[in-house]
């Protein structure tokens, strides 16, 4: 069984068997019941929600559907550095406790052998600049079968069970996760995002790479050269000129 070695992470917990999305669950939860470190868990989601609008499938008991709150002081502007945090911190507790190595697809995604198993989406409350609550929602597809997964997705996720071939108790690897974001997340909040930066362009699967960006105004093709402190990816087109590149969808040709 798991024991929680993490102090602040997770001591507070609010567990449903079955909700429509963990995320509007920690949004609806007044401040003074959402402290730093609230957790919330379910079983199973109907209405999970991931990225741009997108549906996030959640069957019931086979997967990790968490939302987890951070209360940190920093600027509206920081808030894209935790979801960075929380990616790194899911693939090295994903490779603590199966061995399996994940790559991170900025911005947000986790892959196994190319196939998406993890999505992470960060909502915010706020007021003007001052950041109220950051809500970070983990989709982790732990013993997740394919026949679970829609024609559609099939193709382009996967989960750790059918990369490893074993099932992984989900509470060892929550409790593994938010181990892995308190040291992160400690260390940010006392010496910044430098080591965050590093240890996220050693798991990113694109930097160095060629991708095709498409955002909401344009299209674009280059190499991605890396991240910025704000956790802005850089694209350097071929005619040497770099774009800073806010939000949009990547693709990797051959993946
Ligand atoms: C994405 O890749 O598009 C992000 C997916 C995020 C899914 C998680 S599951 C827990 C939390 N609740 C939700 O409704 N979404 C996030």
């Amino acid at each position: 069984s798991a024991r929680l070695k993490s102090d602040v992470l997770g001591k507070n917990i609010v567990y449903e068997e079955s909700v429509k999305s963990t995320q509007e669950i920690a949004q609806k939860l007044s401040y003074e019941q959402k402290p730093e470190g609230t957790l919330v868990v379910a079983d199973e989601q109907t209405g999970g929600r991931g990225r741009l609008g997108r549906p996030w499938q959640s069957p019931k008991g086979t997967g990790i559907w968490m939302s987890l709150i951070l209360r940190p002081e920093i600027p509206l502007q920081k808030t894209p550095q935790l979801t960075l945090l929380a990616a790194v911190s899911v693939t090295k507790a994903i490779y603590k406790v199966t061995g399996l190595h994940a790559e991170i697809k900025w911005p947000n995604d986790i892959l196994i052998n190319g196939k998406k198993t993890v999505g992470i989406l960060t909502e915010l409350q706020a007021e003007s600049d001052r950041v109220h609550a950051v809500i970070i929602g983990i989709g982790l597809n732990v013993n997740v079968t394919v026949e679970d997964f829609n024609e559609d997705v099939r193709k382009i996720a996967t989960s750790l069970k059918i990369e490893s071939g074993n099932e992984t108790k989900r509470a060892d690897l929550i409790a593994a996760i938010l181990e892995e974001i308190e040291v992160l997340y400690r260390e940010y909040l006392n010496k910044g995002f430098g080591l965050i930066k590093l240890l996220w362009e050693g798991y990113a699967h694109s930097i160095g790479r060629r991708i095709k960006v498409r955002t909401a105004s344009q299209q674009l093709e280059g190499v991605a050269k890396g991240i910025t402190d704000e956790g802005i990816l850089l694209l350097e087109d071929d005619n040497g000129k770099v774009h800073s590149i806010y939000s949009a969808d990547i693709e990797i040709p051959g993946t």
